[in-house]
């Protein structure tokens, strides 16, 4: 899979590579790459930003900026790229992200993602540059950089080669394996601490009670939640 995201801050993202899913999953194959809007403004002295029309506090990010770093990235026009691949600008009033949606964009070859920044984009970026709106919560950040990074992290971990163990991916919380479920609670040594026992079933070996046992934890964390 290849994501690329455009961004004020495409040196924000060298932690995020060094990630050990990241790593893993640049290491088997996949690409990530990143563009500053500022690479690619047409306005001088880097200006990617205005003022709104009909006023108000903040600035708004530019839909010729947008545009003009998707063309000079890609080197083509920016609706043959919106054709082709899922451009996915980040706003808080988006779609909602969860695990049902991170298996939608897992299962694409290619993403984009936009960051905004300021008071957000000009819509005419979100009806007409981006493919999806999407909104990692009902909050609001300082810009679209760290929600990029939830979209990426909780995208990576499906690929494969990402995690080590891929039974980890398969059968965790709100996935198919678990009926949408959350998981189920895990314990590990030691089996007392502090008077805190773990349950006597994990510690019984009895591979059919155990997981009879998690799934029905699982259930019970769904309808409490
Ligand atoms: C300060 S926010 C703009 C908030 C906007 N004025 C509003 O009220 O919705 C700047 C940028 O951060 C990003 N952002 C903020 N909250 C987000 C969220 N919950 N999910 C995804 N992106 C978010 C978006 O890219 C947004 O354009």
């Amino acid at each position: 899979m290849q994501i690329d995201v455009f961004t004020l801050f495409p040196e924000w993202f060298g932690w995020f590579e060094s990630q050990r899913h990241v790593a893993n999953a640049l290491a088997a194959g996949h690409e990530l790459r990143y563009c500053s809007y500022r690479d690619h403004t047409p306005l001088s002295a880097g200006q990617v930003d205005d003022t709104p029309f009909g006023g108000g506090a903040g600035m708004v990010l530019r839909v010729d900026v947008v545009d003009a770093a998707l063309q000079g990235f890609y080197g083509r026009d920016s609706r043959e790229v919106r054709a082709e691949r899922r451009i996915v600008a980040l706003t808080a009033s988006g779609r909602i992200l969860d695990d049902g949606l991170v298996d939608e964009l897992a299962a694409e070859p290619a993403l984009t993602l936009l960051c905004g920044r300021y008071e957000g984009f000009d819509e005419r970026i979100v009806e007409h540059l981006a493919t999806d709106a999407v909104s990692i919560g009902r909050y609001v950040l300082a810009g679209g950089e760290l929600a990029a990074m939830v979209v990426m992290d909780t995208v990576v971990r499906k690929l494969p080669g990402a995690l080590g163990h891929e039974e980890s991916a398969r059968e965790e919380s709100f996935s198919a394996a678990l009926e949408g479920a959350p998981e189920y609670p895990h314990y590990t040594r030691p089996a007392e601490y502090r008077g805190w026992r773990v349950p006597e079933v994990l510690l019984s070996g009895h591979h059919e009670r155990i997981r009879e046992w998690r799934r029905e934890q699982s259930r019970r964390r769904g309808q409490s939640g």
